[in-house]
This record gives C-alpha cells, sequence and structure tokens, in this order.
C-alpha cells in the first residue's frame, strides 16, 4: 500500500482506480463549477491562528451530534452510487464510520438498500430522505428506515429539481454502469473496478427497486429524477415528514439565515449549512462564508453543522471556528472508498482526526467544544 498522508492522495488513488464515470460522479460539480470552487477556496483563505506557552497535553475531539456520541464531530454525508466506488460500498463505509464512532448517512440514491446496511452493521446509522411526488413512496422510506433502527433522518432540501452537472452528460454515466465502445478503453485500464464492480450482484438503486427502470444513461435517470422528485416540495411536507417520522430531524442543504429561521420553526433537531458539495445551485456562496450570518440567526436554538469542500481537520476546525458545531464529510470519504473500499474509509476518517488533533493543539485548545473565532486572524 502506497504511503497516504491526505485526503488528496486517496483522491488520486480512487482516480486511477475507478472508473472515470464514476469518479467524476464523485469528483465534479454542477455547471461551471464556481461553487465548487468556492467551497474549497474560502475554507483555504481562513488563517488560523498559533498560539504558544499553552498547555496541550490532554485534548479531546469528542462532541455530540443530534445527541449521538462522536468520536469527533464528523459525520458521513449522503453519497448517492457510493456501491458503484466498491461493491457494497454502503455496508463497507456504514461499518468504517461505526468503527470510528461517527454516524454514517445512507443516501436515498444508494445502491445497497436500507434494509442491506441494516444487516452489515450492528449499530443504527443515519438515513437520507429526498422527497418524491408519490407521497406513498415516501412515507414506506421513512418506514423502512424506522424499521430498520435509523436513528436520525436527514431530510434533503436543496434537490428538488436538479442541477446539471456536464460532465455525467459527457461521459453517458449510466446505472447500472454500462460499458459502451467510449467506456470499455477506460475500463480495461481499471481491472481491479472492473472485477469488484461490475461482477457484484448490487448495481442499481437498492431503495428504488421496481421503482426505477434500469437508467440507461444519465438522461433517463436525470429525466427520472425530474419526474419523481417533488418539485413542489414546501415548508408543509417538511412538518409532515416530521409527524411520520417522528424521531431526530435534521435538515440538510440549508444556506440562507432566512430558511435556517423557517428550520428551527419546524422543529428540526439540526440543520447543515450546505450547497450539496457544488453540486445545484451554480453560483450560490461557499457554505463556509453562509455560514456566520446562519449561526446568528438561529441563536442557539438548534444545533448548526456545514458540509461542503472539508478534506482535512483543518477544515473541520475552520467550520468550527466561524459557530458550526459539526461537519459533514462526502467526497473525502468517497475517495478512500474508492482507493481502498472499507479500510480507505476508515483511512479518510483517521487522517481528518489526526489533523484536527494536532491543528486544536497548534490553536492552544484542548477541546474541539473551545472552537471559537477566536482560534481565527482576520
Ligand atoms: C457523489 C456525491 C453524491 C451525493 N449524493 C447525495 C445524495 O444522494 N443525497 C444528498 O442529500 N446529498 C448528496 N450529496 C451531497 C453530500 O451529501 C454533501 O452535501 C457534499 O458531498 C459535501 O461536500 P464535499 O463532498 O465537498 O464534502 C452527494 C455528494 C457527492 C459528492
Amino acid at each position: 500500500m502506497p504511503v497516504v498522508t491526505c485526503i488528496e492522495d486517496l483522491r488520486e488513488i480512487a482516480r486511477k482506480r475507478v472508473a472515470r464515470a464514476i469518479f467524476d460522479y464523485v469528483d465534479r460539480g454542477s455547471y461551471a463549477e464556481y461553487t465548487l470552487r468556492a467551497n474549497r477556496a474560502d475554507l483555504e483563505s481562513l488563517a488560523l491562528r498559533q498560539r504558544v506557552g499553552v498547555d496541550v497535553d490532554k485534548r479531546s475531539t469528542r462532541t455530540t451530534m443530534a445527541g449521538h456520541d462522536v468520536a469527533m464531530p464528523v459525520a458521513l454525508a449522503p453519497v448517492g452510487l457510493t456501491g458503484l466506488n466498491w461493491a457494497d460500498g454502503e455496508i463497507l463505509a456504514a461499518r468504517a464510520a461505526q468503527r470510528f464512532g461517527v454516524p454514517y448517512t445512507l443516501s436515498t440514491m444508494s445502491i445497497c438498500s436500507i434494509e442491506d446496511v441494516a444487516g452489515g452493521v450492528d449499530k443504527p446509522f443515519w438515513f437520507q430522505l429526498y422527497v418524491m411526488r408519490d407521497r406513498g413512496f415516501s412515507a414506506s422510506l421513512i418506514e423502512r428506515a424506522k424499521k430498520a433502527g435509523c436513528s436520525a433522518l436527514v431530510l434533503t432540501l436543496d434537490l428538488q429539481i436538479q442541477g446539471q452537472r456536464h460532465r455525467d452528460l459527457k461521459n453517458g454515466l449510466a446505472v447500472p454502469p454500462k460499458l459502451t465502445a467510449a467506456t470499455v478503453l477506460d475500463v480495461l485500464f481499471k481491472p481491479s473496478w472492473a472485477f469488484n464492480v461490475l461482477q457484484s450482484k448490487r448495481k442499481s438503486f437498492g431503495n428504488l427497486e421496481g421503482r426505477i427502470p434500469d437508467a440507461k444513461s444519465l438522461t433517463t435517470l436525470s429525466q427520472w429524477i425530474a419526474g419523481q422528485f417533488d418539485p413542489t416540495l414546501s415548508w408543509k411536507d417538511v412538518e409532515w415528514v416530521k409527524k411520520l417520522w417522528g424521531g431526530k430531524l435534521i435538515l440538510k442543504g440549508i444556506l440562507d439565515p432566512e430558511d435556517a429561521k423557517a428550520a428551527v420553526q419546524a422543529g428540526a433537531d439540526a440543520i447543515v449549512v450546505s450547497n450539496h458539495g457544488g453540486r445545484q445551485l451554480d453560483g450560490a456562496i461557499s457554505s463556509i462564508r453562509a455560514l456566520p450570518e446562519i449561526v446568528d440567526a438561529v441563536k442557539g436554538q438548534i444545533e448548526v453543522w456545514l458540509d461542503g469542500g472539508i478534506r482535512s481537520g483543518q477544515d473541520v476546525l475552520r467550520a468550527l471556528a466561524l459557530g458550526a458545531s459539526a461537519t459533514m464529510i462526502g467526497r473525502a470519504y468517497a475517495y478512500g472508498l474508492g482507493a481502498f473500499g472499507e479500510k480507505g474509509v476508515a483511512l479518510a476518517l483517521e487522517l481528518i482526526e489526526k489533523e484536527l488533533d494536532v491543528t486544536l493543539a497548534l490553536c492552544g485548545l484542548r477541546d474541539v467544544k473551545d472552537a471559537s473565532p477566536a482560534i481565527l486572524r482576520a
């Protein structure tokens, strides 16, 4: 195994191992990718404040997220098609998260179903819901998540309509993956991926079996999403979901203080300040730039988390400094999975935790819960 020292190393290994259409699906963003780049650039522009002369011997990265004890303030975000990076990827990622002591969120658009993942882990995981026009089907997903013992529901609000990802169209991304004249050469150079994923029994949308005709290409998939995902999704529906679910509710995709206030009114337990990792509204501000105003608007009434562009423990600490109580990571763990399967997800988490721990100390802190704007330089 090569020496892996950072998430970028995992990205590079995944790029070489995973079929191009799948790697690009993970890696890229919508339209001109302005927001995708802004997420990274705005995090990197935040300078941390080095402090010395402080005893930083005993440190802790432990905290809580929506009432769950976590080893560090990082949860695995919902990532569609995870199981096309590595066979049974959702089960493997959930296991790695469980061993590490952080939450795993299963996407509605996953390859392994809710039941598959429940059978593969022995602690509760979280389920992410997309609301479909067919409310009976949405209700059945909520019921299945309850039955599987999921301990929180993450309701995603920013994909009621899909932003275009140019790369997916150009690559002809299909689910299940299809070998075509255009992709066969690429796959010939990715034998480890091909043996692992193409031979796996799970290659389509596990939660939607029987609902979605095999998406021969992304155009068909986008059309299906356009036909099924509900563009009328409103705060009234959030109320409906909350009632049906009855447990911890996390609202994901909040980027505006007014929407954050509405989320408080709707009775959410936490919100995720997010622009879907730069995959939806291109031209939207970065999530880290949106964060301080949202923290102000929420006034400590509910937890505020952030995702988008987090690739290191330093990034996690930057988000905590600006008022998030925790973060979620998408690509950082998906690269790990694409590179080395379950071990790669574990490695991604270890890298981030070590970086977070050392960075905390070099900023003169012992506990992640003490992060504040005071650890940033103007
Ligand atoms: C490949 C991929 C698939 C995603 N699929 C979903 C999804 O099914 N549901 C969802 O709510 N968010 C989805 N997201 C968004 C992530 O949950 C998260 O908001 C985003 O990845 C955070 O940015 P980061 O990748 O820079 O960490 C996806 C992100 C990626 C990269």
